[in-house]
């Protein structure tokens, strides 16, 4: 509608400037009006009346999430108070153990002997019977995670794909029954000398 507005010269002169008489358009004055009903009702609900400002908001929702947090850790600590832990798992017990030992050796035959020689020697891979070690400690749980996780960047890759965490243990367990024995050749240390 405002473009079918006739343009209006209005009757004042202000020395010799003359001007229209230019309607704001419809739709800013919409927003004008909006903007006066809409504080009508804001202004005495929030800053007069009931409602919250947004600092009480923020202060209620902090304080709910804090109430929620204490809920949940009692609820966790409450949980974990019931359940028996975890029993770690006893590698010496699991050594002795001479199911494991064998399947870990035909494992080894089969997966590893190709870079470490079936007696654990070495070729590509480092010799296993020595007490040098590039990777951890040389003891079980070591050797269960360079097994699992490979070496990046080497040829040895990470075996948990691939194998079961119990084929993993039963090898890791054979790996350290290598320590001390004579490979028929051995491939000269690598690593640190790491003594027990
Ligand atoms: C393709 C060759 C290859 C195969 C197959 C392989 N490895 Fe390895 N392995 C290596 C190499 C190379 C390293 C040395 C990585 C490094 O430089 O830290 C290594 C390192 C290791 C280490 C750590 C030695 C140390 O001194 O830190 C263990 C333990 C090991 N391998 C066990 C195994 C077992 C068990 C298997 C079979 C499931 C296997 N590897 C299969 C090449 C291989």
């Amino acid at each position: 509608m405002s473009n079918k507005v006739e343009d209006k010269v209005l009757d004042h002169d202000y020395d010799g400037i003359q001007e229209y008489d230019n309607p704001l358009p419809r739709w800013w004055l919409m927003l004008f009006y909006f903007g006066i009903v809409f504080a009508v009702a804001y202004i005495p609900y929030y800053h007069l009346g009931p409602g919250p400002l947004m600092a009480e908001e923020y202060a209620a929702e902090m304080e709910s999430a804090a109430a929620a947090q204490k809920a949940h850790a009692a609820a966790l600590a409450k949980a974990e108070a019931g359940q028996p832990k975890a029993p770690a798992v006893d590698y010496a017990a699991m050594a002795k153990d001479e199911g494991r030992l064998a399947k870990g050796k035909a494992l080894f035959a089969e997966r590893c002997a190709a870079c470490h020689m079936a007696d654990g020697g070495g070729s590509v891979g480092p010799n296993l019977t020595d007490k040098h070690w590039k990777n951890g400690r040389g003891d079980v749980p070591s050797i269960v995670k360079v097994i699992q996780k490979g070496v990046a960047g080497t040829a040895m890759v990470a075996w948990e794909s691939q194998l079961s965490k119990d084929e993993i243990i039963n090898v890791s367990l054979f790996v350290r029954s290598l320590q001390g024995t004579t490979p028929a050749v051995a491939k000269a240390p690598e690593g640190d000398l790491i003594e027990d």
